[in-house]
């Protein structure tokens, strides 16, 4: 999608440099930097200290990185870089398909040309997918005042391009229909407020940002006509694993009768995992409960506590909705269904 009118993705491979490139998203939105690299390790730290984020983007990047590993370190591809890549990240099953498919690469073909030419593949699969999820998106959110409530960044940045709930919100705008869009901020790391904001920004689609426990008492007052988020993982029987928030979400959603569909490509589904109790949820560092980063009027960055020093925080960074408080889940093929 576009930043300052041109055309960007969150993960490519940059062919003059000879390795993968990513958009730094913890600068976003007050910097906007891509960092290139040609060593794997880097990709695999950009992956575990949310450089890259989002469970398409994951994938992606993880798929480069392990293009390059091959470039540059063939014979540990199987033993070093593939458990390497595969332990940055638990709840996102994206990760796991991109390493499936770049290890069947490395079998059959196993040329560093070969095995580039599978990452690119990968995500430009993503890509088209995303794409196809707007298209049968975009209906169902064509409703009473367009006014869409998400949750998270299920933008382009976390899904290489299009992003997954946005893909439905911008082949709306495309329609001629102005939609509108309550952002939840999305503590505790603010992906809403920080990335989705800004993107639907570059791409002038009005946008207003929202504290987390403002979106139930917005279904109740009626000023919420669809709510729309992406997953980070699918299992069999439907159960979502999102961003921590989108359960109690969907909770708000069902009582005040405000349809909630969860957008997501087949790279998303876990058809091995039975419900949602076997989803890994990734528990991470209570820092990011209690400590905040911003700038300032002059725009330097600053990293401030707001909490008591020496109290201690949760932080699961993601929850599972139940498939009965999900109106539809949306992948490139349309509605799915559990078998
Ligand atoms: O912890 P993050 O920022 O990687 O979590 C991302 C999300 O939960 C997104 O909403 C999810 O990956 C769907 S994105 C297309």
């Amino acid at each position: 999608m576009q930043v300052d009118g041109l055309p960007y993705r969150a993960v490519s491979w940059n062919t003059r440099r000879g390795g993968v490139e990513w958009i730094e998203q913890r600068l976003l939105p007050h910097r906007f930097e891509a960092v290139v690299s040609g060593d794997p390790e880097d990709v695999a730290v950009a992956i575990e200290t949310m450089q890259v984020r989002g469970a398409p983007s994951i994938g992606a990047a993880a798929a480069f990185g392990l293009a390059l590993a091959w470039q540059k370190d063939a014979p540990r591809f199987h033993s070093h870089w593939l458990p390497r890549m595969r332990a940055t990240r638990p709840t996102a099953v994206n990760l796991f398909h991109a390493c499936d498919a770049m290890a069947k690469c490395s079998e059959s073909a196993a040329s560093p040309t070969r095995m580039l030419e599978c990452a690119q593949a990968y995500a430009d699969a993503e890509v088209e997918r995303n794409r196809a999820i707007g298209e049968h998106l975009a209906p169902m959110l064509a409703r009473g005042r367009r006014r869409i409530l998400t949750h998270c960044n299920a933008g382009w940045l976390a899904a290489v391009d299009w992003g997954t709930a946005t893909s439905g919100i911008y082949h709306l705008a495309q329609a001629g229909e102005k939609p509108f869009v309550w952002v939840d901020e999305t503590r505790p790391r603010l992906q809403g407020a920080r990335l989705t904001a800004w993107e639907l920004a570059q791409e002038g689609i009005a946008c207003r940002i929202q504290a987390d426990a403002a979106a139930a008492w917005m279904m109740a007052k009626g000023e919420v006509d669809a709510v729309v988020v992406g997953a980070d993982r699918i299992a069999r029987n439907g159960d979502v694993a999102n961003k921590i928030g989108t359960y109690a979400l969907s909770l708000a959603a069902r009582e005040h009768g405000v349809p909630m569909y969860v957008a997501a490509p087949s790279s998303t589904f876990d058809p091995a995992c039975p419900d949602g109790h076997a989803i890994p949820i990734e528990m991470r560092d209570d820092s990011e409960v209690l400590m905040m980063d911003g700038i300032d009027d002059g725009g330097q960055g600053h990293r401030v506590r707001i909490a008591a020093a020496g109290v201690a925080a949760n932080n699961p960074a993601f929850d599972v909705t139940p498939f009965r408080n999900v109106s539809a889940i949306v992948s490139e093929h349309g509605v799915w269904q559990p078998a």
